[in-house]
């Protein structure tokens, strides 16, 4: 029997999905809204793109879950590739902000009221994309909104999904664990390093050299940095800081896992940190693009409906705000730069080091 020839529109599924657009205005006796096509098609792209965003993060969620990877090995290099893609996406995420521009505050008036109360908010796939991310519950703006099954909530089943995804391992738990298994600091590959100016001692020779020039490079009004670098790297707790202080300089990743971070941050330039030290600008991309798109999100929706509430029965742009300032996920690995020192100043690596961590595998 010939065997059937693929079609194009087949293929795509062009059936399903072009006749996906049912403007409400449209039916029922309502004035139709010519806009409202649009507002269709645009959150459609949206969902379209964050399937695709979810796909590759499930790859790099496998990747991460590995107890041991090896930097010369395919993984990393298409996680890099991968996360970079995200990145790609998400620019064109903000970039489709634009096109919803020219829909007129009073063009959306004109079939606003029919959405009630659906909302963005309830859009699964971006709950889903924050929470394989790691954005914890704990630190959402408004925890109440997302416990709702009621109207503007989610339904019972998405909500249910979002809570298992939530109770899973997230992607910055695993690139914390990656990060602490990293063996920059066991003793056998510092033998020969030269400690700089005797300092405050503690647990490893480079850090007290780091920490002396550390605090040297700060100003007056900086001074106190020392005190959140000893804690954000050592848990060494000021006694005048409270806890929120204490979050608000770390909060997701480990003193061990930053230590690993601030490291390859600094050392970036050596091969051997590269393919590491581009995820964790990935990921901390990532995380700017999300902040840019909550941003424009939140100003688009000011000049759309102005104070008033959201369908979705939040407080409107008043919660897109709060969100826009709380939901970074990657902020300890963001937070990293106030710890940077110049380069001139770095102290110089063992060769041992460097020799070892070009065969590694962590
Ligand atoms: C006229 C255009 C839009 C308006 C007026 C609008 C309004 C709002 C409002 C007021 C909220 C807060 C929740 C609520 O009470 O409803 C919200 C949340 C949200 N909207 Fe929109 N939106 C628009 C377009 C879009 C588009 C195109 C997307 C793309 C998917 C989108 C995705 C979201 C998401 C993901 C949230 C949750 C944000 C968070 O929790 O951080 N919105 N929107």
């Amino acid at each position: 029997m010939e065997e059937k020839q693929l079609y194009y529109s087949d293929y795509l599924g062009l059936n399903k999905i072009l006749n996906s657009q049912q403007p409400v205005s449209y039916t029922g006796g309502h004035i139709p809204a010519h806009d409202e096509m649009l507002f269709i098609i645009i959150h459609q792209s949206y969902e379209l793109w964050f399937k695709q965003i979810l796909f590759e993060l499930e790859y790099v969620m496998q990747v991460f879950a590995k107890e041991k990877i090896n930097d010369n090995s395919e993984d990393l290099n298409l996680v890099r590739h991968r996360l970079n893609r995200v990145i790609r996406i998400l620019e064109l995420l903000n970039q489709q902000v634009h096109i919803l521009d020219t829909m007129t505050p009073l063009d959306f008036l004109e079939f606003r009221n029919l959405l009630t109360p659906s909302s963005g908010f309830q859009s699964k796939q971006f709950r889903l994309i924050e929470a394989r991310l790691g954005l914890e519950m704990q630190n959402r703006h408004g925890h109440d909104y997302y416990k709702r099954v009621n109207a503007g909530g989610f339904t019972q089943q998405d909500y249910s999904e979002i809570n298992k995804i939530e109770n899973e391992e997230t992607l910055l738990q695993r690139i914390n664990r990656w990060l602490e298994r990293m063996p920059f600091f066991e003793s056998s590959f510092w033998q020969s390093y030269k400690p700089g100016e005797p300092g405050e001692k503690g647990d490893h020779d480079f850090w007290d050299d780091y920490r002396t020039v550390y605090k040297q490079s700060l100003t007056e009004r900086e001074s106190n940095k020392i005190n959140d670098f000893d804690y954000v790297f050592f848990e060494k707790k000021n006694i005048l800081y409270t806890e929120d202080q204490l979050a608000m300089l770390r909060n997701s990743f480990t003193p061990k896992a930053l230590r690993s971070a601030l490291f390859i941050m600094l050392y970036r330039d050596f091969p051997v940190f590269q393919a590491s030290y581009q995820v964790l600008d990935a990921l901390i991309e990532i995380d700017n693009m999300l902040s840019n798109w909550r941003h424009k999100h939140f100003i688009m929706v000011r000049r759309m409906i102005g104070m008033r509430v959201g369908t979705g029965n939040t407080t409107g742009a008043g919660y897109l705000e709060g969100a826009l300032s709380k939901h970074y996920i990657y902020k300890d690995l963001s937070g990293l730069s106030t710890y940077l020192i110049e380069r001139r100043s770095l102290p110089k690596l063992p060769d041992e080091l460097i020799r070892h961590l070009s065969f590694n595998i962590y």
